[in-house]
């Protein structure tokens, strides 16, 4: 593991900006004050379209250093994208090791952030560039080229912080990056991922933060809304149906 807790110190935030964007979003609030563990090697953020986990994802990379359009950490060809908010404010609590890494030479920084809005323009912009991948991505199909990058870019001890890899992904290609992510998991390294996929939050050892209305709270699998619901509608998807006309 690198980093272990993400907190907000109270005395960043002043009463004007408790009322702003993105101090109003209930997940990113419960970062102030003593924050939320990250309670395993990967761990997954799991909540409602616009429930902030992207939000959140974004500023672990920024505050990590990683290239906050998408990309690696430790080099020099990050993109200069401004920081945010968030990204700006939080704290990252790092293990021994992770400290070691953190405070280090930049080059040391090791991972890679996968961002899930501009993640095909990563790709095309990354393919072929130093301590990327040599593989012509452009010419795959957009999952096969996904699988390509992930493969090359899960190597050794970082941080690495995904959002929405599954996007692409059938079914077979998304066990293959929950082999990939337990993989990393048990070599020291760390994944901090946000999804909608129950397959990718079912990984072995990972543990689960639920995002929300309540803010984060560290749920299991099997008690996530996903996972019902999509065991119901692979069950009955009438029973759903019905209901959108
Ligand atoms: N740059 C921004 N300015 C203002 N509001 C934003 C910005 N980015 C996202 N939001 C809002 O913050 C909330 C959380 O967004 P996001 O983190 O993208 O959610 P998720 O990734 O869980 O779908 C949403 O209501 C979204 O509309
Ligand atoms: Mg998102």
């Amino acid at each position: 593991m690198i980093v272990d807790r993400i907190r907000v110190h109270p005395q960043l935030i002043s009463a004007d900006d408790q009322d702003e964007w993105p101090w109003t979003v209930p997940c990113v609030r419960a970062l102030v004050g003593s924050g939320i563990a990250l309670p395993a090697p990967v761990t997954f953020l799991v909540g409602e379209n616009g429930s902030g986990k992207s939000t959140v994802v974004e500023a672990v990379a920024e505050a990590f250093g990683l290239d906050s359009y998408g990309g690696r950490g430790g080099s020099r060809y990050a993109s200069p994208r401004g920081r945010s908010d968030l990204g700006e404010r939080l704290r990252l609590e790092y293990t021994p090791r992770g400290l070691a890494m953190a405070s280090g030479p930049r080059a040391g920084r090791r991972g890679f952030f996968l961002r899930a809005e501009s993640a095909m323009r990563m790709m095309a912009e990354k393919q072929g560039r130093p301590g990327y991948w040599e593989e012509r991505t452009d010419l795959m199909s957009h999952g096969e080229g996904f699988l390509t990058v992930f493969e090359s870019m899960f190597r050794g001890p970082g941080l690495y912080v995904l959002d929405e890899p599954e996007a692409a992904l059938s079914f077979t290609s998304s066990l293959r990056l929950v082999a990939l992510l337990q993989e990393l998991g048990r070599s020291g390294a760390q994944v901090v991922c946000a999804t909608h996929s129950p397959i990718l939050a079912a990984t072995p050892d990972a543990a689960i933060l639920e995002v929300g209305e309540h803010g984060i709270r560290p749920t299991r699998w099997q008690d996530l809304a996903i996972v019902d619901h999509w065991r119901r509608y692979l069950e009955r998807p009438e029973a759903y149906l019905r209901h959108l006309a």
